[in-house]
């Protein structure tokens, strides 16, 4: 078996008014519908273009406790209701095949290196939309090994658990892509705050300046592939903002290629929108020149 490879790597948004219908989406967006929305066809033909058979999706909703978790089931299939908004995301249709091999790989070299990892296989696991949003917006038959949240890690262990996966891909044979699932700064406004900008999209009505601040240099530093710059400041900066569900899919993401040594340079594949006080963008990352050390 030929080495697995990370051919492609992603940061993107899936939040609910996404995948509301068009005309909906246009009235909220004052006249025009959000960028992210064709955002995912641009995402959509890189996969394509990568020749990805998996894709890692970092799913900053599936909060875990204690462990890192990967999700080993064969297939996925059901209607997803959200629980958090059940009025406005529902009826969400999925069918995808998840990555057993994979997974199973990826809890070998967690044991090896004593990462505080599993790979769970069990049907009746609830799915979440960070997953299932983004499956439906971009996948078109590739595997998805979903992985977990821990909201017990620090961000050294988002990036080492990133590693194991790095590692596992490699050593599974697939051509895999990398897609944290998630906002950036994620503050949510108040239930009664009025939107300054009629366009609901407009990064004004992010939840501060500070964070749509943090956000843009943030995204700067994406598109200069600087990432060790951002993992310095991670603790000080981005965690505190905080990004959404600490930055676990993004360090995760980076630990796969590399850690402090990736450099991939970021290519912004939408506008910078703002979703209930969150920062949301689709970034593609060109890892061609990435060689990670795991
Ligand atoms: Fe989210």
């Amino acid at each position: 078996m030929s080495q697995g490879k990370i051919v492609g790597a992603a940061i993107a948004s899936h939040h609910p008014g996404l995948f509301q219908t068009e005309e909906f989406r246009i009235a909220a967006g004052d006249g025009r519908d959000s960028d992210l929305v064709q955002g995912f066809l641009r995402l959509r033909e890189r996969v394509e273009a990568s020749g990805a058979e998996t894709i890692v999706l970092f799913d900053t909703h599936w909060f875990t406790t204690g462990c890192h978790l990967v999700d080993a089931g064969s297939h996925y299939e059901g209607v997803f209701i959200s629980d958090e908004m059940p009025w406005y995301l529902h009826g969400q249709k999925y069918n995808y095949d998840g990555d057993q091999a994979l997974a199973k790989i990826c809890a070998e070299v967690a044991s090896e290196r004593k990462v505080v990892a599993r790979a769970i296989d069990e049907p009746t696991l609830p799915r979440h939309y960070a997953t299932i949003n983004v499956v439906n917006a971009m996948i078109r038959g590739e595997r998805v090994m979903s992985v977990g949240s821990c909201q017990t890690a620090a961000t050294e262990d988002f990036l080492e658990m990133g590693a194991v996966i790095g590692e596992a891909i490699k050593r599974s044979g697939r051509k895999a892509m990398l897609l944290a699932s998630g906002a950036l700064s994620h503050k949510f406004r108040n239930i009664n705050a009025v939107p300054p900008h009629p366009r609901i999209y407009h990064p004004d009505n992010v939840s501060s300046d500070f964070n749509r601040e943090s956000d843009y240099r943030a995204i700067a530093l994406l598109e200069q592939g600087k990432h060790e710059e951002i993992l310095n400041r991670f603790d000080q900066e981005y965690r505190r903002v905080p990004w959404e569900a600490w930055g676990a899919h993004y360090l995760q993401m980076i630990g796969a290629l590399g850690g402090y040594d990736c450099t991939a340079k970021g290519i912004a594949l939408s506008e910078y929108e703002n979703a209930h006080g969150t920062g949301n963008i689709h970034i593609w990352f060109d890892v061609s020149q990435e060689n990670p050390r795991n």
